[in-house]
């Protein structure tokens, strides 16, 4: 296993799919029942070990660092009125000092120029990528992922089965071996047709990826869409660095999309006692 103590969110992307939700809020501050889904990518990251939080966000998302950092004059005032359960979840969301850093992306050029501007702050070691859009309940992907993560040049990629008719919504492994639990890979293809697809093993927003992925995102190459793509970074290096598309145990919710956003707070909902009860009432009298 690599120790892996980095990882980068990309938080800075339009959220246009999130209108107009998002025109004044950042997307990844959308909460599910109480916690704001990147507070979610960032509790699964801790649980998996990781120690240093960079999130690649643009000028207009000041309320991001405003929600990871620690505010002692609210934690003051919880205090004196003897609101603990309150005082413990805030002081819980906080990343500690020195742990989170920030870097800028001037313009949303895509996801994999969102990764370069994470460079520096990466250095020369493998790292972890969380898209906080993909919400993961359960066991933690990224504790998961590092388990079978064997080699730092190794490109780890969280993949779920879909059904077939669903390929062209995600970017697909092209299988070389698979033993149910991890897949080997010859390189992935972005969003085929069923009738081209070469397996049903779908990728979801987690990697862990060796600073190597740096050199060609260097060249700021576009791709599809005419972004830069992490995806065609991923397949640059596939020689030295090998793909491995690694399952998850935990159930994924795109809350990128009103239906997975939806989706996400009835289940956390549900596995919340205090919410559950509420739920299960209001179907009961809605339906
Ligand atoms: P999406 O593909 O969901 O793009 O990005 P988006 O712009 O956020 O959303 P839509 O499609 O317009 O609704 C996946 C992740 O990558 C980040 C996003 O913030 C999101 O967390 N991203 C994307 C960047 O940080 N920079 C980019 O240039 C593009």
């Amino acid at each position: 296993m690599t120790a892996v103590k980095t990882a980068v969110f990309p938080v800075a992307g339009m959220g246009t799919r999130t209108l107009p939700a998002t025109k004044a809020i950042p997307k990844e501050l959308l909460t599910i029942v109480d916690k704001p889904v990147l507070q979610l990518a960032v509790e699964e990251a801790r649980a998996g070990g990781i120690e240093r939080f960079v999130f690649v966000t643009s000028g207009i998302k000041t309320a991001i660092a405003t929600h990871f950092r620690r505010d002692i004059a609210l934690e003051k005032k919880l205090e004196a009125k003897n609101k603990m359960d309150i005082l413990d979840a805030v002081k819980g969301a906080a990343i500690p000092e020195g742990d989170l850093l920030f870097v800028e992306q001037h313009e949303a050029l895509g996801l994999g120029h969102a990764v370069w501007c994470a460079r520096h702050a990466v250095g020369n070691q493998p790292f972890a990528v969380l898209l906080p859009d993909d919400a993961i309940q359960g066991e933690s992907s990224i504790k998961e992922m590092l388990a079978h993560h064997t080699d730092p040049k190794q490109q780890s990629i969280a993949v779920m089965e879909v059904p077939l008719e669903d390929t062209k919504k995600y970017g697909v492994l092209d299988v070389e071996t698979d033993d149910g639990k991890v897949a080997t890979a010859k390189g992935m293809v972005e969003k085929p047709d069923p009738s081209v697809a070469p397996s049903r093993l779908a990728v979801v927003g987690r990697y862990i990826l060796p600073p190597e992925i740096f050199h060609p995102l260097n060249e700021k190459k576009l791709g599809a869409g005419n972004e830069i793509q992490l995806t065609d970074a991923i397949d640059a290096i596939k020689g030295e660095c090998p793909i491995r598309g690694i399952r998850f145990s935990g159930r994924r919710f795109d809350c990128g999309s009103k239906k997975g956003f939806v989706e996400a707070n009835v289940a956390y909902g549900m596995a919340d006692p205090e919410v559950r009860p509420v739920i299960e009432n209001l179907l009961k009298t809605l339906g």
